[in-house]
């Protein structure tokens, strides 16, 4: 089995792509980390990445101030020196435009911090303890134009607690995060998942097990 290459595109401490490392470092997993791209040059994540002697690359998004199409051009170009398959998306906080997205059509996978379509966008955990919900988690899928949706490939949950704070929530959704990234970008470099009316089957099956992390009773 050959294994797909995969780059992570991150921009800050990048503790989602060192899980991927990790996931990666078993031979029989089918995904291997061979790069890590960051927009910023002092993202924390690149030199986790270094450690494991990954190649890393900065595409730095200020060299190109507005011009976003020179800027996803660097970024392709440094996708293809390292002939990669599959990217992913963790804690990279640039939005790519349509074009560079329908060129990595089901092939783009990002991670976010709750459980979509609830909180898109930025402070999911702050917003997810004022609206009062019981069940918070995160999300993976593909990537579409449309900022954090897209077709969902596997959600974790956890319980919210009465006395959570957005610290100690953020905490555990993060453990969460750990678990379904790696879980997710396997079943994708695999073949097992196939996106039908936007949605996504996996070994043709809605809902599969193996696609879910369900609360613990915590
Ligand atoms: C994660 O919470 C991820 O869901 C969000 O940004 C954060 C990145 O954290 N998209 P890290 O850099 O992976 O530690």
């Amino acid at each position: 089995m050959s294994r797909k290459h995969v780059a992570v595109l991150i921009s800050g401490r990048g503790s989602n792509m060192a899980a991927l490392i990790e996931a990666a470092k078993d031979k029989n997993y089918p995904a291997e980390i061979v790069l890590v791209v960051s927009n910023r040059p002092d993202a924390g994540g690149l030199l986790v990445a270094q450690a494991d002697g990954i190649a890393t690359e900065v595409v730095d998004h200020l060299k190109f101030g507005k011009d976003r199409a020179a800027f996803e051009r660097a970024l392709q170009a440094a996708l293809a020196k390292h002939r990669i398959d599959i990217v992913c998306l963790a804690g990279f906080m640039r939005l790519l435009t349509a074009d560079f997205v329908n060129q990595w059509q089901n092939r783009l996978l990002n991670i976010h911090p709750a459980l979509l379509p609830a909180f898109k966008g930025l402070d999911t955990h702050k917003r997810a303890l004022e609206a009062g919900v019981k069940i918070h988690g995160a999300t993976v899928h593909f990537v579409v134009a449309e900022m954090d949706s897209g077709p969902v490939i596997a959600q974790g949950a956890v319980s919210v607690r009465d006395d959570d704070t957005e610290a100690a929530l953020s905490l555990r959704v993060l453990g969460v995060e750990h678990r379904i990234y790696p879980l997710a970008l396997k079943l994708v470099a695999e073949g097992r998942v196939r996106v039908m009316d936007g949605r996504c089957l996996i070994d043709g099956v809605p809902v599969p097990d193996s696609a879910q992390l369900v609360p613990a009773a915590d």
